[in-house]
């Protein structure tokens, strides 16, 4: 089996059937990582790159704890220690990195559109690791792992996603991966924070009550308030957000059902979640962060089947 694409640049690109290989691929890659020797020789000779244009916790220890176990070779970048502060420009850093013989490139860059930009001018395969408020498709593949593992499967599950969903690359990954595994989505947040044509153009339910929400779904991926993105107040404070949007332990048990409670992290704790609701036992917030370094091995190890020597 083979995966429709050359390049994992998002979620858009991929047919149901990709996603079913990545994930099905996943669960043979959390079994290995189950034993006590969790490295397998898969990789061996493939060269990765990683190259962080932006700041990352997760995702950057994810990938490169997903290359290590499939034995590749493994080259960090990070934008404050390199030559971009001297005015290269990320062609050029790319191109001199792959004279060296770099097999893959997995990039997270703050401009929607980098890796695409990318993929028309080098030949190497291309993982999106998070481009600007466009996609995250390993995050929405973990999150996907993750629904599945914990209810049984995508298909007729209720999802809502909450929060800031005009900034968030993992909320459009998210909706396209949904969507097109035939899972039912609502988004819940302010109005400032939801853009206007998502039901046209993806046919997901909006709503601006979030207590709605909660008692409509069966899991509920909460995000982040993406400051750094937000060049203009678009609500009124973090508290008043809290009152409106948070989830707390009151709310959840006014629900009288239970839900499953995700996040892809970094969390704001007393914003989006607070703490016993993340500490909790709804919250499968830590088995995601599990979870993705086998989706980033399936993801990686698949892309690497169809390098081209
Ligand atoms: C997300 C991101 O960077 O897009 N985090 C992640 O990769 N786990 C979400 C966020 O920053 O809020």
């Amino acid at each position: 089996m083979k995966l429709s694409t050359p390049h994992l640049l998002g979620i858009k690109d991929l047919l149901p059937q990709d996603i079913r290989l990545i994930i099905d691929t996943a669960k043979q890659f959390k079994e290995v990582l189950q034993r006590p020797i969790k490295k397998v020789p898969s990789l061996r000779d493939v060269t990765i790159v990683n190259l962080f244009f932006e700041n990352s916790t997760r995702t950057r220890i994810s990938f490169e704890l997903a290359e290590r176990r499939l034995s590749a070779d493994v080259l960090n970048f990070t934008t404050s220690a390199s030559s971009v502060s001297k005015g290269e420009t990320m062609l050029d850093t790319v191109n001199n990195i792959l004279s060296m013989k770099v097999d893959m490139v997995v990039l997270r860059h703050s401009a929607s559109g980098a890796p695409h930009f990318l993929a028309k001018h080098i030949s190497s395969a291309i993982v999106n690791a998070g481009d600007g408020t466009n996609e995250h498709p390993t995050q929405a593949l973990l999150d996907a792992y993750s629904i599945e593992e914990a209810t049984g499967s995508l298909q007729g599950k209720k999802i809502a996603i909450v929060g800031d969903i005009m900034h968030s690359r993992v909320a459009l990954s998210n909706i396209h991966l949904l969507t097109k595994m035939g899972a039912e989505v609502t988004v819940a947040g302010p109005p400032t924070l939801i853009p206007k044509y998502l039901t046209e153009a993806f046919g997901v339910n909006v709503t601006y009550n979030l207590k709605e929400a909660l008692q409509w779904c069966d899991v509920a991926n909460v995000l982040r308030i993406q400051l750094e993105r937000q060049n203009q107040p678009l609500f009124s404070s973090l508290r008043e957000y809290n009152i409106a949007y948070g989830i707390s332990r009151k709310l959840l048990d006014s629900l009288q059902k239970k839900i499953i409670i995700m996040h892809p992290g970094p969390i704001n704790r007393g914003v989006e979640l607070d703490s016993d609701v993340a500490n909790g036992n709804e919250s499968i917030i830590l088995q995601q962060v599990e979870n993705g370094v086998a989706v980033r091995m399936a993801v990686l190890y698949l892309l690497a089947g169809q390098l081209v020597n």
